[in-house]
């Protein structure tokens, strides 16, 4: 058996229980595909602050470089919503996505057919919506100096600061290129370039990135019309490319169409994703689902583990070149949706736990196992 070794770090709120079940199902899958799955488990967030009193010690992030993927749950919470800066517990995430060079965010969201009664939007809208938003991860407004908050006697001042360099830009704009050679060959930039120096630079990289994929279509769309298009005409995006802000905002707007933002995975990664598995080397990445610790429904078991699950498929996909096990759990989630198991997000009374099994159950069954 090949082995592969997963730092669990699950964090807050409802990121131990969509952990649990990434965990299980991880365990579940391995035998059937011959794949011996080691887990270590580390604190990130608020908790590691209750536990250490920093919200990521260099203990975890060696952790995380010493293994093959990396599963993160969610960080913060009311708890620790009065803390700043680098005390608070999304600073230990952004640390991670730093240390780790993770600079390509993929957030791939596609509605379900099951799940097209579960959106807000028309069913003729969101039906058959299948996009994948490209959020740059370690550069922008996240990471730019100076970003402070002062309080002398000037008064209350705050800057945040929006560095971008070409190299930024380039990188992650030729992956969603890449990208899109493998989807229906579309790629839309989404900036301020009417306003923002950054978002200029940003549309002059990626129109000479655009020159060298002739095959593929180049679009730009500001940001403020992009957001109204993504509900409006959402099957009108492939592939959807930003900064770092811009691609955050997005991606939770974009989980309207799929019926929750639960249902939404991301693979966070330092270049382009194997895609037949053996013939380009399997990479380190770090698995999360896009949403939060959902303080309002943690601790009863109303969590949507999809998000989580899908980012399992990912992790399987991308970083252990196991497709065949990415596959049967991506329809294993479809079938569990067709046969009626929801949580309550998406318009069902399954628990957390509940839907995990059934995921798992199913991706079994198409194994073989
Ligand atoms: P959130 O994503 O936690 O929740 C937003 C809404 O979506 C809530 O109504 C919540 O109940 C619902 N929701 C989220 N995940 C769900 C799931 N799996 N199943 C069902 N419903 C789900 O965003 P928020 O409330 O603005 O933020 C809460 C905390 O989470 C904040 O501290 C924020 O900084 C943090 N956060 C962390 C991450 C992360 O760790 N990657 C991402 C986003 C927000
Ligand atoms: C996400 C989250 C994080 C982000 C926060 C928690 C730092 O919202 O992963 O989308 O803004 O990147
Ligand atoms: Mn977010």
């Amino acid at each position: 058996d090949r082995t592969f070794h997963i730092l669990l770090l699950p964090g807050d709120g409802v990121g131990p229980e969509v952990t649990a079940e990434a965990r299980a199902l991880l365990e579940a899958v391995g035998p059937a595909v011959g794949a011996r799955f080691v887990f270590n488990e580390g604190l990130i967030g608020g908790a590691a602050i209750d536990a250490y009193g920093t919200p990521l010690r260099d203990e975890e992030i060696d952790a995380a470089l010493a293994s093959d993927a990396v599963f993160l749950g969610a960080v913060g919470g009311p708890a620790w919503d009065n803390l700043r800066g680098e005390a608070r517990p999304e600073s230990g995430l952004l640390r991670l996505r730093k240390a780790l060079g993770l600079f390509a965010n993929l957030r791939p969201v596609r509605v379900f057919d099951a799940l097209v009664d579960a959106s807000p939007l028309k069913p003729q809208i969101a039906r058959g919506a299948d996009l994948l938003v490209v959020r740059e991860l370690t550069g922008g407004l996240y990471f730019g100096r100076p970003s402070e908050r002062r309080t002398d006697e000037a008064g209350r001042r705050a800057i945040d600061t929006l560095p971008y360099t070409d190299h930024e830009i380039e990188r992650i704009v030729d992956l969603a290129f890449r990208l899109a050679r493998q989807r229906r060959r579309k790629v839309t930039s989404i900036d301020k370039a009417n306003v923002l120096a950054t978002s200029q630079l940003w549309r002059e990289v990626a129109t000479e990135v655009g020159e060298r994929y002739p095959d593929v279509t180049l679009e730009h769309m500001l940001v403020d019309a992009g957001s109204m298009r993504l509900i409006a005409r959402p099957r009108d995006f492939d592939v959807l490319v930003t900064e770092n802000l811009f691609g955050d905002i997005l991606s939770d707007e974009a989980g309207v169409l799929a019926g929750s933002l639960g249902m939404l995975p991301s693979a966070s990664l330092h270049g382009e994703p194997p895609t037949r598995p053996g013939t380009v080397a399997p990479m380190f990445g770090l698995y999360e689902p896009v949403h939060g610790s959902a303080p309002d429904i943690a601790g009863q078991g109303l969590a949507n583990p999809l998000g989580a699950i899908l980012s399992v498929s990912m992790m399987l996909r991308f970083s252990f070149g196991l497709a065949d096990a990415a596959d049967a759990i991506e329809a294993a989630v479809e079938d569990a949706l067709a046969a009626g198991y929801r949580t309550r997000d998406i318009g069902g009374t399954a628990t957390t736990a509940e839907l995990g099994a059934q995921v798992r159950e199913r991706a079994l069954a198409r194994l073989g196992g």
